[in-house]
């Protein structure tokens, strides 16, 4: 399965390296200035009332009480902004090969315009070069399903956007079966995808072929996969969708093994055992010192429309408004599992493991027109009936691009950047 991208032959244009270099220093330290500026408290900044009945407040959830200097990025609303966003535009990037919804068909984009706007502090705004050189002779990889896939397109979209395109020199993306590598060369940065769907060992792991209807979990078992990212600086990992079902068939043993034991196991425990199994292998091989690690909470789906107050029977198809209750949760996000999630990183933070989470559940909640519904490639040609009820193969599960995650991915991008910043605010104020 080597692909190669269109764009990527000829293409003369190499930069010299000294003018990189000098670009590059004056990026960062443009950045740095940036960042220090944005992530000031903003105290005074509340919308003023006209701002506020033009984007509706209630697009977000209220703020928990918060501890002093601390800002929940998580708390917050989403605000119409067609003047900043989209962070790229959907035909100028040419990895999202499935959900280009544009392409397929969508007329309304506003799907493209909204930012996250947390309650007590602006998100640092993205500057992809600073993350490349943060990223300098370091490799990130993203691991779990497809949302995850999803989410790592994003961040190469959101970085080839300052790659000099046409030049063969200046980046480089194979696919390998579940590995998709993307590699700015001036930086030796590699931004990965690696497929796991259920991150421990099972019989959907093949990129192609996925078995998903009867899936079988090795539940004790990850360093089939693990080995692929055990050398990483940075790992973001989702797991959830496949393994939201009322039970799971569970293996003991190998595969192959004539003495294999099978068993139903009921959710969320069968989750549970599979969380373990990967939070064991991190506590076990991952060296805290130089490798950051990241959970990406679960991502919501939008497949029963009574959830928001819709008809019964209907999904997020042609849908263009965002949930406006406030604290919204429907039924695509399961909270038993979230639990699971909880526990399993506290008590790896008990044992010395600081996994970072980026609880984007409850703000994608709110997303409910940004899914692809009909509008993306399909694997299969459809069926009469299928094309009758379009409905009936709505795809309220993906996310189009650009799109929600590419906010995801400024959450990721504060974080990265969070234990950097407060040293130059420091700065910024003693002058
Ligand atoms: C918006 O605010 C301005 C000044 O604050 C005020 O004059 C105007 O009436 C407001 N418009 C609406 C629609 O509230
Ligand atoms: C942004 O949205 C406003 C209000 O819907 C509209 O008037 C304006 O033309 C839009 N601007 C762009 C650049 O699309
Ligand atoms: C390039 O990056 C890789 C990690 O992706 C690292 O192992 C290697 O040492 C880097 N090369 C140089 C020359 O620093
Ligand atoms: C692709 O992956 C397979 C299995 O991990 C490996 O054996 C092979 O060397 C890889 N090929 C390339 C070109 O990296
Ligand atoms: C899919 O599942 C079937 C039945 O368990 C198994 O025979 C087959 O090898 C699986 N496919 C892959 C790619 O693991
Ligand atoms: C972890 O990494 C640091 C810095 O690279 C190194 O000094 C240390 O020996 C490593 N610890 C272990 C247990 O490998
Ligand atoms: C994520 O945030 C929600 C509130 O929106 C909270 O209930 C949940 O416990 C958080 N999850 C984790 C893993 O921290």
């Amino acid at each position: 399965m080597a692909k190669k991208l269109p764009g990527e032959q000829g293409g003369a244009a190499t930069w010299g390296s000294i003018r990189w270099s000098f670009h590059s220093l004056m990026a960062l330290l443009i950045t740095a200035l940036m960042l220090a500026v944005t992530y000031l408290p903003r105290k005074a900044e509340m919308p003023s009332s006209n701002e506020t009945s033009r984007v509706a407040p209630k697009y977000g959830r209220v703020g928990r009480a918060r501890q002093e200097g601390e800002c929940d990025l998580f708390s917050g609303r989403w605000v119409y902004d067609n003047v900043s966003y989209p962070l790229y535009k959907e035909k100028e990037c040419q990895f999202i090969s499935e959900m280009t919804c544009e392409k397929y068909g969508r007329k309304d984009l506003s799907y493209q315009n909204w930012r996250w706007q947390p309650h007590d502090c602006d998100l640092p705004r993205f500057n992809a070069i600073a993350l490349l050189e943060r990223l300098r002779n370091k490799r990130m990889v993203f691991v779990g399903d497809s949302l995850i896939r999803g989410q790592w397109v994003s961040m190469v979209c959101l970085m080839d956007s300052v790659i000099p395109s046409d030049s063969l020199k200046s980046r480089t993306y194979y696919h390998n079966a579940s590995r998709v590598v993307f590699k700015a060369k001036e930086y030796n940065a590699s931004i990965e995808s690696y497929w796991a769907p259920l991150l421990v060992e099972s019989n959907c792991d093949d990129p192609i072929n996925h078995n998903a209807s009867d899936p079988i979990v090795r539940v004790q078992a990850i360093e089939k996969h693990a080995q692929h990212w055990s050398d990483a600086d940075i790992l973001v990992f989702d797991n959830y969708l496949w393994w939201r079902r009322p039970q799971m068939k569970v293996l003991w043993g190998s595969f192959k093994s004539p003495d294999a034991i099978y068993k139903e196991v009921k959710m969320p425990r069968a989750y549970e055992m599979g969380m373990t199994t990967w939070s064991q292998w991190l506590e076990i091989h991952v060296n805290q010192s130089n490798t950051e690690l990241f959970f990406v909470t679960m991502s919501p789906t939008h497949e029963r429309a009574e959830d928001w107050g819709g008809f019964t029977g209907q999904n997020c198809y042609q849908e263009t408004e965002l949930i406006t209750k406030e604290d919204y949760w429907g039924s695509g996000s399961n909270l038993a599992m979230m639990r699971v999630v909880e526990t399993v990183i506290n008590d790896l933070r008990a044992r010395g493991v600081t996994i970072q989470v980026l609880n984007i559940t409850q703000l994608s909640e709110y997303r409910k027109e940004a899914h692809p519904a009909i509008h993306r490639k399909q694997y299969r040609p459809l069926k009469e009936e299928q094309l009758a009820n379009p409905m009936s193969y709505a795809d309220c599960m993906h996310w189009c691009l650009p799109g929600v995650p590419d906010v995801w991915n400024e959450l990721l991008y504060a974080h990265i950047f969070k234990n950097w910043v407060p040293k130059l605010e420091s700065r910024v104020e003693n002058k």
